[in-house]
């Protein structure tokens, strides 16, 4: 009988050394398995005699045991390996700053764009929205600024140029408008049209916000900017009541009573008589500077005429101001174009 200690012994090296489960049943069918050595030894017992058969056979017993405990001690060595080699591969640091949901905020400009929405409507305005793309009539025409006028140089913008050389508008060419008055006649054609009949016609009260468009680029002009159009139309609206309008929107807008606004005669075809409006900066690397916020005036006999109206009857003012300028002035901006950068660390400032 060959000595079953030096079986378990070796059968508890090779366990040791299997580096793997593949390995280590390998090993196993070596010493229990059909041909495996404690099996062929229990064959055996059968020729010997009872006593030593009986002996034999505990002995067998016992190393079949202490080979088994020793397999199931790799077993769960190896799955325990298998277990922390998985964990390390798909290990989480969990103490890495997680990447947190990141809250948007409005742009500035669509912040001033409300702000001021906000302030007409509480004294009665109405807010009115209209086509980018107009044509030559509306953004011109219209407004007093004919064909082949010298004034209408002074607002160069993008022409839709249709392949059979006609416009789709009634033939008329189209074009990015160039500032928001061409709303002026939108709304007050439409005024007129729905309130036909009516005396008085009750009065046109409006402000129309939007994109507008110029060959221009610097730091206080840019090609694609915004514009707020205002019109009030009535029996008897003043240029007075357009100062006063429009200094106490100013105060309202940039909550202080202590600016500095300049009203400055100027031309515009669309009215008579004409200003320009400027503010000086009250912050900023600009501080003390003027800036020019805008057009106004008294609308044109000939353009309320074209709004469908009696100009001898109808009387009131209008403005066209800038929206970047507006939140320049606001926040203390030296260039316009930082707006449209796309720099998160300039536009965090506002949120
Ligand atoms: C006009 O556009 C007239 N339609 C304004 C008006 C309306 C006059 C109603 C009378 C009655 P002007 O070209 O000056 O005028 O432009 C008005 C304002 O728009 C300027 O004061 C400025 O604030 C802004 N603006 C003009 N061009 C640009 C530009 N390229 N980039 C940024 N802001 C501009």
């Amino acid at each position: 009988m060959p000595d079953i200690d030096s079986i378990v012994a070796r059968a508890e090296a090779e366990f040791a050394a299997a580096a793997d489960a593949a390995a280590l049943e390998n090993a196993k069918a070596r010493y229990l398995g059909k041909a495996g050595e404690l099996t062929a030894l229990l064959k055996q017992l059968g020729a010997a005699a009872p006593e030593e058969r009986k002996r034999q056979g505990a002995a067998i017993n016992d190393a079949k045991a202490r080979i088994e405990a020793a397999l199931e001690a790799r077993r769960a060595g190896l799955a325990e390996a298998r277990l922390n080699s998985r964990l390390a591969q798909e290990a989480l640091d969990v103490t890495l700053p997680g990447r947190g949901s990141c809250r948007g905020g409005l742009h500035p400009i669509t912040r001033a764009w409300q702000r001021v929405e906000t302030i007409f409507r509480s004294i009665g305005f109405e807010v009115a929205d209209g086509p980018e793309i107009e044509n030559d009539w509306y953004n011109f025409t219209a407004l007093n600024n004919p064909e082949n006028h010298p004034a209408r140089s002074m607002q160069d913008t993008f022409y839709v140029d249709l392949k059979d050389g006609n416009g789709k508008d009634g033939g008329l060419p189209l074009l990015l408008r160039t500032h928001t008055s061409p709303m002026q006649v939108r709304y007050a054609r439409m005024w007129a049209q729905r309130h036909r009949g009516a005396s008085p016609m009750p009065a046109i009260k409006v402000i129309a916000p939007g994109r507008t468009y110029r060959v221009d680029s610097d730091a206080t002009h840019s090609p694609m900017f915004h514009q707020v159009e205002g019109l009030w139309i009535d029996e008897d609206v003043s240029f007075a009541d357009l100062k006063g309008v429009y200094v106490d929107f100013l105060r309202r807008f940039f909550e202080s009573d202590e600016l500095q606004v300049r009203f400055r005669p100027s031309y515009f075809p669309f009215t008579e008589p004409s200003a320009e409006i400027d503010l000086q900066f009250a912050s900023g690397p600009l501080e003390g500077r003027w800036l020019e916020l805008s057009g106004a005036g008294q609308v044109h006999p000939q353009v309320v005429r074209n709004f469908g109206l009696d100009p001898e009857k109808y009387i009131g003012f209008a403005f066209g101001s800038g929206l970047e300028r507006l939140t320049m002035l606001r926040y203390g901006i030296d260039d316009l174009r930082l707006f449209f950068d796309g720099d998160l660390r300039f536009l965090r400032q506002f949120n």
